[in-house]
Parts: structure tokens; C-alpha cells; sequence
């Protein structure tokens, strides 16, 4: 193993600049070469390569998204493109390739792997769907953001004695918009692994009205509906009481500034990652489980779906959260 390579793909994560950095220190204290793929698959079948150095990945800890870039990338989804992708690859004699990104990404990953090449992947999303680790990179810094933004809404909803509909990330999962109800003081989550009850939360909005609490925060996850599909349905009740607005957060939720926990994790994990191309590890992904770093296969967590941590939704309900009826079987 002479010379690694690099690439982020799929949407942005706060930590994965971090993650790049140190793959590329650990890649070069370990006297390989290490170089970066911009713009994901994409910039891999455009040959866009650059060579990484400590300077390059200087200062880079401190900032979300990706320097070197990403996208979604169509044409490496077919055969015809990875096997155009793997002879790009060793026309740059690259020996082993880290992907970061989200379960697409580490699809392509895993294909590569079946074609031979050494491959390791993150997981970098903020939408925490990936199975077989209990955190992916960006994770925290999304909801450290989404939290002081919800923070921030519940100052004109208690003024106005509102309810605020807001509408966060999560293509697939619950998972930020519940963590985002329990961390804010919320009263409802609508998330996709339960079914929404509206007479439940209309109940929920009417008890907080009578009281002197009387506004309310209902988070609603992108993965069930878009949040202005909700509040129409919700003021179509003509069950509730105040006005209803609305707050898309948006892109901004993959924009804070990485944590703590997510350095730490980005950087344990792009470690973790050139140290298992160096002894000979491929097709997996380095997870994180009860606080260690280990190697899951692309197969094991590519083929299952990711629960919603169980303590957590017991927690909510413990706590008096409305997140809906069991989705039978
Ligand atoms: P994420 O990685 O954030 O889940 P996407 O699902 O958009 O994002 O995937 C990012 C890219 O990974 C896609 O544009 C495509 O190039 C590649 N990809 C996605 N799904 C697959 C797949 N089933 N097989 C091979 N490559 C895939
Ligand atoms: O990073 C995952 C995610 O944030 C999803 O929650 C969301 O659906 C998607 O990316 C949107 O990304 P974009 O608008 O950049 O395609």
C-alpha cells in the first residue's frame, strides 16, 4: 500500500473536512502518499485529483461541508461507470480508496469492493439512518444547530401564544426530528417510523392553550411530508385554537460548525480508516458503537435498516412527547 485516495459524496456533513484531514495526516505519518477525488464520483469519473498535504488540510477541522467537494453522480450507479471509475483509479495507481458519505455512497463503495479495489468507508451524514453505528459523522453538530434555531422559534411562539410547525431533515429517519423534540421541550414529533394521530396532537395543543404554556412546537421530519403539507392538514381540522406558522430550517441544519464530538468521532474514524487499508482490510465501514471505533461489513449495514434508538422513544413518551400511533407490521 503506496497511495490512498480520498472522496466525500452525497449530501454535506459537518465533520467531514475533519474526517479528509485526518485521513490525510495519518495517510502521510504513515509514509503513504494520500490523494483527494474532488466533487465525489463525479470528479472521479471527470479524473479530478489533487495531491493532499498538510497544508492543504490546515484549519480544516474547524469547518462544515467538504473542500473537496461532492455530488450526486448518476452515471456511477451503472456498471458501465464504476468499471470506468476503477480504471481511472489505477491510472492514478491508487491502492485503497475512503469514502465518505451516506448509504448511496457507500453502496458505490461496496461495488468497488466487488470489483476488487481496497475500499473503507465513513459514515457521513447528518441523518444518522446508517445501521451498525450509533452516530455518523455530522450528527451532533446538526442537532447542536437545529436545537439553538428551535430555541430561537420558541421565543415569538410564546410571545404570540403560537404553535410552530418546523420542518427539519431526514429523508428516511426520525431520528433528528425526535432527538430535536426530546433536547428542545417540543411537544410533538411527526416522524416517519410512527404514524401521526392529529386527534392526539390536537389534544397535545389544546391541553398546552388552556395552560399557561400556551404555545406549542411541533417538529415535523421531510421524511413523512413537507412541513407546509402538515399544516395545512392540521389547521384543516378547524381544531385549533391559535395560529399556526411555519420554519423550514433547511440547508442550514448541515451548516454549523463541527463539535467537539464530531472532530473527535471524524477524526478516530479517518484514522481507524487508513489504518484498516494498511493491514489489508476492504468492504467495510468504520462505525462507532458504545463509544469504539470497529469495522462493519458494507454487506451487514448496507442490508439492514436503522431503528430509532428504543430508550429514546420510550424517553419521549415517558416525558409526555406526541410522536404517534405503532406502525403495525
Ligand atoms: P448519500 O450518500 O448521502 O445517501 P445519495 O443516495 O444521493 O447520497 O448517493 C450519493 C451517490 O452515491 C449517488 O449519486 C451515486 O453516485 C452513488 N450511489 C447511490 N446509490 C448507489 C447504488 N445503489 N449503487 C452504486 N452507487 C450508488
Ligand atoms: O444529508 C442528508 C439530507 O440532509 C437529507 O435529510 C435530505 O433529504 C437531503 O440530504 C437533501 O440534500 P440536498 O438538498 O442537498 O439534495
Amino acid at each position: 500500500m503506496k497511495r490512498i485516495a480520498v472522496l466525500t459524496s452525497g449530501g454535506d456533513s459537518p465533520g467531514m473536512n475533519p474526517a479528509i484531514r485526518s485521513i490525510t495526516r495519518t495517510g502521510l505519518h504513515k509514509g503513504l502518499e494520500v490523494v483527494g477525488i474532488r466533487n465525489g464520483y463525479q470528479g472521479l469519473l471527470d479524473n479530478e485529483f489533487i495531491d493532499l498535504d498538510t497544508h492543504i488540510v490546515s484549519g480544516r477541522i474547524r469547518d462544515a461541508g467538504t473542500f473537496l467537494q461532492t455530488s450526486r453522480c448518476p452515471d456511477f450507479v451503472k456498471e458501465e461507470g464504476q468499471r470506468r471509475a476503477l480504471q481511472i483509479l489505477a491510472d492514478h495507481r491508487i491502492d485503497g480508496l475512503v469514502v465518505i458519505g451516506g448509504d448511496g455512497s457507500l453502496k458505490g463503495a461496496r461495488d468497488l469492493h466487488r470489483f476488487g479495489l481496497r475500499v473503507i468507508g465513513l459514515p457521513g451524514t447528518i441523518d444518522n439512518d446508517i445501521y451498525g453505528t450509533d452516530m455518523g459523522i455530522g450528527v451532533d453538530t446538526a442537532l447542536n444547530t437545529i436545537i439553538d434555531l428551535v430555541d430561537m422559534i420558541r421565543a415569538t411562539a410564546a410571545s404570540h401564544r403560537r404553535c410552530f410547525v418546523v420542518e427539519v431533515m431526514g429523508r428516511g429517519s426520525g431520528y433528528l426530528a425526535l432527538m430535536t423534540t426530546i433536547s428542545t421541550g417540543s411537544q410533538v414529533a411527526v416522524i416517519p417510523e410512527f404514524r401521526m394521530n392529529f386527534e392526539s396532537i390536537v389534544r397535545v395543543l389544546d391541553h398546552r392553550f388552556a395552560s399557561h404554556h400556551n404555545n406549542s412546537v411541533i417538529i415535523v421530519a421531510e421524511g413523512v411530508c413537507q412541513g407546509h403539507e402538515f399544516m395545512e392538514r392540521l389547521v384543516a381540522t378547524g381544531k385549533v385554537k391559535q395560529e399556526v406558522r411555519l420554519t423550514v430550517l433547511g440547508h442550514i441544519q448541515r451548516g454549523g460548525t463541527p463539535t467537539h464530538f464530531d472532530r473527535l468521532l471524524a477524526s478516530r474514524m479517518g484514522e481507524m480508516a487508513v489504518l484498516a487499508l494498511m493491514s489489508g482490510e476492504s468492504g467495510s465501514m468504520v462505525s462507532a458503537v458504545d463509544g469504539r471505533t470497529q469495522l462493519r461489513d458494507f454487506d451487514d449495514i448496507l442490508s439492514r435498516r436503522k431503528a430509532l434508538p428504543g430508550d429514546a422513544i420510550r424517553l419521549a413518551r415517558n416525558i409526555g412527547i406526541e410522536i404517534g400511533d405503532v406502525v403495525e407490521p
